[in-house]
């Protein structure tokens, strides 16, 4: 059946008239000029055939082809959007995610071995003064916490480093080092401790606990004599320190430092011109005795500060350095030196 419609053929093929031929029906498959317009039902009502097919030719047509470009498009549209909906996403995602906060150390952290409390910058200042830091120094603080100490040190020029077992607070000593413009000098690892090698430090600085000094101590007094260590209010027990400091402008609480210096190992006996000196060491303080013939002279005032030596004998005051196994200094304006027998 074919409807000419504003001059144009408009053909359908599978015509079903539904109530009467002339009337209305349905067409299945359209064709215009041969060529295949649509596939599907069209219904129309004589009457309005011309219009009605032409409406729904072209409605139909454009529809379908809307359909279709729509679909295309749609295809496109929903990638797209989809495209966009995941940038956005992740854009806006990124954007909701809180931005990465910046470590926030809190006083009384957990530590490995100790909580985290700061050494207040006034006592960091003398802990460093009474260690005498110069550039010539390396220091190294153990439980180095936000870096302080170690920031301060490399502040006065010398090499520091940092052991500090949690890593936040290793990157945040980084940071802040950074921020200071002492990165280069000031290093800081993450590490125990107790499992770590400072036997190259000139300088110990610590703010950790008694028991854990007293752990500590052994391994101190094996390091170079002359070695200074420096702790935030805590001791060493019955080894005395060579001096105390106390910080009452701008600081509260933990204001006192201690200053041991590690002194050289000389208990035993030692040959001294012709006599012999025995001396009997307790950390820093010597005694013992100069046998000199049939004269024995007690040994007073007897004391190391780092590898320099002092003692009394006979009325004799000495003055010397030891290294290792040998002893050399000046009495009453003479020279002496020992070395050692056992
Ligand atoms: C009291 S804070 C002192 C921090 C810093 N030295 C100062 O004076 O400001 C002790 C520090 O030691 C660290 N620490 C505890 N046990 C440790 C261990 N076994 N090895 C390394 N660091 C440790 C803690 O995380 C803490 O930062």
């Amino acid at each position: 059946m074919k409807f000419p419609i504003s001059g144009v053929d408009v053909e359908c093929h599978k015509w079903d008239s539904f109530q009467h031929p002339e009337k209305s029906g349905s067409c299945d498959l359209l064709f215009s000029n041969g060529n295949l317009l649509d596939l599907g039902v069209w219904r129309m009502k004589t009457a309005e055939r011309s219009t009605m097919v032409r409406t729904l030719v072209a409605n139909q047509s454009f529809n379908s082809l809307k359909e279709k470009q729509m679909k295309v498009s749609h295809f496109f549209r929903h990638w797209f959007i989809a495209f966009c909906l995941f940038f956005v996403c992740a854009g806006g995602f990124a954007q909701a995610q809180p931005a990465k906060q910046e470590f926030q150390p809190q006083v009384g952290q957990e530590g490995k071995d100790v909580v985290w409390v700061p050494t207040p910058q006034a006592l960091v200042d003398k802990m460093l003064d009474i260690a005498k830091v110069t550039p010539k120094d390396y220091v190294i603080d153990l439980g180095s916490g936000d870096g302080r100490t170690v920031i301060t040190a490399a502040k006065r020029g010398a090499k520091a480093l940092g052991i500090e077992y949690n890593p936040d607070m290793v990157e945040l000593s980084k940071r802040n080092a950074a921020k200071e413009g002492v990165g280069d000098k000031a290093q800081f690892t993450k590490a125990d401790l107790f499992a770590s090698d400072f036997s190259q430090a000139t300088v110990i600085t610590m703010f950790l606990l008694p028991d854990i000094n007293l752990k500590l101590r052994p391994k101190i007094l094996n390091l170079k004599p002359g070695t200074r260590i420096v702790s935030n209010t805590f001791d060493m027990g019955e080894w005395t320190d060579d001096e105390t400091a106390i910080v009452d402008k701008g600081c509260t609480n933990w204001c006192t430092a201690h200053l041991w210096i590690v002194p050289a190992k000389v208990d035993g006996t030692w040959q001294l011109g012709q006599g012999e000196l025995a001396l009997k060491q307790t950390f820093q303080m010597i005694s013992g005795t100069l046998k000199s013939g049939n004269n024995t002279a007690q040994i007073t005032n007897g004391k190391l500060h780092g590898d320099q030596i002092t003692f009394t004998a006979g009325g004799v005051q000495y003055t010397g350095h030891v290294n290792g196994n040998a002893m050399e200094g000046t009495a009453n304006n003479g020279k002496w030196s020992a070395t050692r027998r056992r």
